[in-house]
């Protein structure tokens, strides 16, 4: 290694020391809990690992806001706003996007497993070679001309969602040297009302770059991380078209989904 990649190493941190402090952070969790403590579904705020988070993590309570005086000027959406088509990004342009097309379907559920119905799911997410359609992100990977990755839908009365699109690519970020995010694809539901919006993300199983990411391992809980992470479904892969996966998301609960505070945007 060159002196001045051991200097840089030193000022950002090497993954190995991420990972050994990502390992200590989940024993102490397992020991609390082998100890009778409740389990943490959240993500810590406050965790080290996740460098870029040091200095704009939440440090104080959520302050509540009234309700009806945001909902005065906060953005609001009706039925008809939403087409149908939004939920392919795969025909948004004249021609077909690069990568491995997938069909990704789930419902949206409170704690008693009851659907929430008609509500306004958004995604996005990176191209097939992991890079955004965003003037932050520099990662010299291909932009692909007939893939935007964005899409809304509404939930159906049984709760569901359905999304086409492709698979995006992991990608380099600046958390520390040869810092990656596993693939993943943002999700935001919106609620009755604004302040009701979560933001949370959802993983691909089996993927190599878990341990390694602070973020993912900003949850310490293994269950809590694990419903993150879709199931792929072979009955809803689509013949000679494309791949299908599962991923419920649950607001409320023990069994709830994981979301993100405001200004988590990696
Ligand atoms: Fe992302």
């Amino acid at each position: 290694m060159e002196r001045g990649q051991q200097t840089a190493d030193a000022e950002i941190g090497k993954q190995e020391d991420l990972s050994a402090e990502i390992g200590a952070q989940h024993s102490a969790y397992r020991a609390r809990r082998a100890a009778g403590n409740a389990p943490e579904i959240q993500p810590r705020l406050d965790f080290p690992p996740y460098r870029s988070s040091l200095l704009r993590h939440p440090t104080k309570n959520p302050r509540h806001v009234d309700p009806e005086s945001i909902e005065l000027a906060s953005p609001a959406f009706g039925h008809t706003d939403v087409g149908l088509l939004e939920a392919d990004l795969t025909i948004a342009h004249i021609g077909q996007p690069l990568g491995e097309r997938m069909t990704v379907q789930g419902r949206v559920l409170d704690g008693e497993g009851r659907p929430v119905r008609h509500q306004l799911v958004e995604l996005w997410q990176a191209n097939a070679a992991g890079r955004y359609i965003h003037k932050r992100d520099q990662h010299p990977a291909p932009l692909d001309p007939n893939f935007t990755g964005a899409g809304r839908c509404i939930t159906d009365d049984d709760g569901w969602y359905r999304f086409q699109t492709i698979k995006p690519g992991a990608y380099p970020w600046k958390n520390h040297r040869n810092a990656w995010r596993p693939a993943h694809i943002h999700f935001s539901v919106f609620g009755d009302a604004f302040t009701q919006r979560v933001v949370t993300q959802m993983y691909f199983p089996g993927d190599p770059l878990f341990p390694l990411d602070p973020i993912y391992m900003s949850i310490v809980d293994q269950d809590a991380r694990d419903r993150l992470v879709a199931t792929y479904d072979h009955s809803l892969t689509s013949p000679e078209w494309a791949l299908g996966y599962r991923w419920d998301i649950v607001l409320t609960g023990a069994r709830a989904t994981w979301t993100e505070p405001e200004g988590g945007d990696e």
